[in-house]
């Protein structure tokens, strides 16, 4: 069944006319005939322009987790506009919401808000530039940091042939216009692999400001840090001077109410998050120690933008925040994620393929191999090509999922017991298709 039904597919070809492969992300294109479009989302459900109803998984890729147009979140907005957008001058729910990152994210003291993940990593690298001086930034296969220059390089869609060995990675230009100088501010490691990091760092380490990391490879699998691997990272930047950048826009709020800060028990010196922390409104924020953060400032390390703290989405995450504070949100979507995963591998487990899932009940993905891979040049030797087709059996059964495999399931609080129960009948199913049974 194609995922595009009659109108679906006359307003794709409506919006290609305008607007390159019809979307505004490159990631939210599939190919020519499958291109997701979507016509109205409430709960935990997008509906397309033919009526079909989907139980969405990915949640907006992950800030979607109150569920669509959750009510709370509305009325706070709606109340707020009342007053007015954009002040140029700081605002309550500003203070609000900076108030609440600090009381949840352990280790975070002080905040500087921003619209998006990817302003946020910018504005959190130059801060660590500022403060050590240095200009060298180190950042993992595989870990998606944002659009701009400084870190569109390895990511999880780079191609795995053309970035050397395991022991001498090249950096991957993930796109056309990123200046070939920029390859020289950037080290590439692989993940989860604490002698290549060591070696890196005993050649370099006092030239690195920052190791950015995605504390779970929230872009690649969701595959979680071994044990005691960010424990070696915060050591090994204690003792070259490197600011220790947790990225946690996907895990932030998402993984638990601290992120990963309070779910790994390693506190990183900044912290970025954004997605989960205003369920789709465009807010983000910057986050850290105290020392660290009083570098931003006039004359010294830069922040700014004519929307960061705008009314809109300030109000909208004092809500969700709010809302995820007082626990009924983690209940659900734990109790909801738990089954599931119980559910994926039991089910893997009867038709005797090789697999589980990995993350957490909030955030996770489905990995078909013997054995679990550590980084994301081992994802490749997983089994991504039936993946896929699982993936795209659960769409055209209306189960809005990632089929490539590499990013996650994402959960709100308003997926039911039964979407549980229809999704995991729909992958047994799927599983059976694409075993060809
Ligand atoms: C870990 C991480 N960092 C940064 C970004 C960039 O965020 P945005 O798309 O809001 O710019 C993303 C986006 O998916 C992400 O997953």
């Amino acid at each position: 069944m194609p995922i595009l039904g009659t109108k679906s597919r006359e307003f794709y070809e409506r919006a290609k006319k305008v607007i390159p492969y019809g979307v505004n992300s490159n990631f939210r294109y599939w190919s020519e005939s499958e291109t997701p479009v979507m016509a109205d989302a409430r709960d935990a459900y997008l509906y397309d322009f033919d009526g079909n109803r989907y139980i969405d998984y990915r949640m907006g890729f992950g800030p979607v987790i109150l569920g669509h147009n959750d009510p709370l979140v509305t009325q706070r907005v709606v109340e707020a506009i009342q007053h007015g957008i954009t002040y140029a001058a700081t605002q309550e729910y500003e203070v609000k919401v900076a108030e609440r990152i600090v009381e949840m994210c352990p280790g975070v003291d002080m905040v500087r808000l921003a619209n998006t993940g990817s302003e946020c990593t910018m504005h959190a690298i130059r801060l660590a530039r500022g403060y050590t001086g240095r200009d060298l930034i180190l950042k993992f296969e595989g870990s998606y940091h944002g659009a701009h220059d400084y870190v569109l390089w390895s990511t999880a869609s780079a191609q795995l042939n053309r970035m050397g060995d395991r022991d001498h990675p090249i950096a991957y230009k993930q796109s056309w216009g990123i200046p070939e100088l920029m390859r020289q501010l950037i080290e590439i490691c692989p993940w989860n692999d604490p002698e290549a990091l060591g070696e890196l760092l005993k050649q370099k380490g006092e030239q690195i400001a920052a190791i950015i990391i995605e504390p779970v490879l929230g872009n690649a699998a969701v595959l979680m840090p071994r044990p005691g691997y960010l424990q070696f990272l915060r050591e090994q930047c204690d003792q070259y001077g490197i600011v220790l950048i947790f990225d946690e826009v996907k895990t932030g709020f998402r993984i638990a109410p601290g992120g990963a800060g309070e779910y790994f028990g390693v506190l990183p010196d900044i912290s970025t998050f954004a997605k989960a922390m205003g369920n789709g409104y465009p807010i983000a924020a910057v986050g850290g120690k105290r020392d660290i953060m009083m570098h931003i400032a006039p004359g010294k390390v830069f922040h700014g933008g004519t929307y960061t703290g705008n009314v809109v989405s300030t109000a909208a995450a004092d809500a969700t925040l709010e809302y995820i504070q007082s626990g009924a949100v983690f209940k659900q979507i734990n109790h909801i994620g738990t089954r599931l995963k119980a559910g994926f591998e039991e089910i893997l487990a009867r038709h005797s393929l090789p697999g589980y899932v990995s993350g957490t009940p909030g955030m996770f993905a489905l990995i078909l191999a013997d054995t679990p891979p550590i980084d994301w040049r081992e994802l490749h030797n997983t089994n991504l090509e039936l993946h896929e087709k699982i993936g795209n059996y659960l769409v055209e059964h209306y189960i809005f999922m990632e089929p490539d495999g590499f990013e996650p399931w994402f959960l709100c609080c308003d997926h039911t017991d039964a979407d549980a129960d229809l999704t995991l009948q729909l992958f047994d199913e799927a599983v059976k298709h694409a075993l060809g049974k």
